[in-house]
């Protein structure tokens, strides 16, 4: 029996992030550079049913009985067996690396669920669809995150930009002008489960403060949505800091956001503003041209980024 490898990319949320739990649009593209990948191979001298998980980076190599039941690895590995009605699995080893960084708001715990859903299944000699992997990894990351928009797994299966609405399909879309991005990591990790906690507790005491700015969010993202369809690049970059200036008003940025968004924006960004859960993670910044952009990633680095890293938002594959 060969090998079985799956991979897939962490994603950007471009604008939206937090009012999409809350039923607004949001717009995600997928980050190509940064993948999770799992492979899965047969495992002969183990005795038939043994499904041995390693995942190096997190030290975890461990008998698939042996993790609790709410381990979400686990809970990506039972739920195939359990929709494929396979109640013993041929003996395998199934190795999970990944290059995108946990806990900064790149999508890490959906692109590796997606990933092990489907290097297994192909194992199992029955891949599943697109579809199955989405709702399967969304009724994971549900279990894991409590009350997910769904933007995460629909833009890491589907590998295609996305304007999304929770419990809605994907929205064709046109990026109609390619354009870079500097994403630049704070180094300091905060769970996204954290952040949309803090949101739903104010929500819940402040319901109609919240909605006005989850309403302000949505016609953000309905502009931006606009601008990139008309190839409009001098829009994007105020809207960002629109955006950026909500999610402070919500309390998701952080110092160490605010302090790299402000160095990005005097190093000639157009826009910047984090970029998923917040807290810490990840920031995302507009520059004009190359020169602006080094000029941008040198001057993050100084002030402290751990990372920093260009992408290319692309024309060709936006349409889905
Ligand atoms: O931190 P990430 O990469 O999981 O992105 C979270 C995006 C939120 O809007 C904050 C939550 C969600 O489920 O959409």
């Amino acid at each position: 029996m060969p090998a079985i490898t799956a991979t897939a990319p962490a994603k950007i949320i471009l604008f939206g992030e937090h009012a999409v739990v809350y039923g607004r649009p949001a717009i995600a593209v997928p980050l190509r550079q940064l993948r999770a990948r799992a492979v899965v191979s047969a495992d002969p001298l183990a005795p038939s049913g043994s499904i041995r998980i390693q995942a190096p980076a997190i030290g975890l190599d461990t008998e698939l009985t042996e993790l609790p039941g709410d381990d979400p690895l686990a809970l990506c590995v039972r739920s195939v067996l359990g929709i494929l009605g396979i109640s013993r699995s041929p003996a395998c080893r199934i190795r999970i690396t990944s290059t995108i960084p946990i806990a900064a708001g790149l999508g890490s715990g959906a692109a590796t669920s997606v990933v092990l859903v489907r290097a297994f299944s192909s194992f199992l000699g029955q891949p599943l669809s697109d579809e199955q992997v989405n709702d399967l990894v969304f009724d994971i990351e549900k279990i894991y995150h409590g009350t997910p928009s769904g933007i995460d797994n629909m833009v890491i299966t589907f590998e295609q930009p996305v304007f999304y609405i929770k419990n809605q399909p994907i929205q064709k879309f046109r990026i109609a002008r390619p354009f870079s991005l500097i994403l630049a990591d704070t180094g300091i990790p905060s769970k996204t489960a954290t952040t949309v906690g803090a949101v739903r507790s104010g929500w819940q005491s402040e319901p109609a403060w919240y909605e006005a700015r989850f309403d302000q969010i949505g016609e953000i993202v309905q502009q931006a949505r606009r601008a990139l369809e008309a190839g409009d690049l001098d829009t994007l970059g105020p809207l960002m800091n629109t955006n950026q200036a909500v999610l402070e008003e919500l309390g998701v940025s952080s110092a160490a956001l605010d302090k790299l968004i402000h160095v990005a924006r005097q190093a000639g960004a157009a826009g910047a503003k984090l970029s998923g859960g917040g807290g810490g993670g990840n920031l995302i910044a507009l520059a004009p041209d190359e020169i602006t952009q080094q000029h941008i990633s040198q001057n993050l680095l100084a002030a402290g980024a751990a990372g920093v890293l260009v992408t290319q938002i692309n024309a060709a594959d936006s349409a889905v």
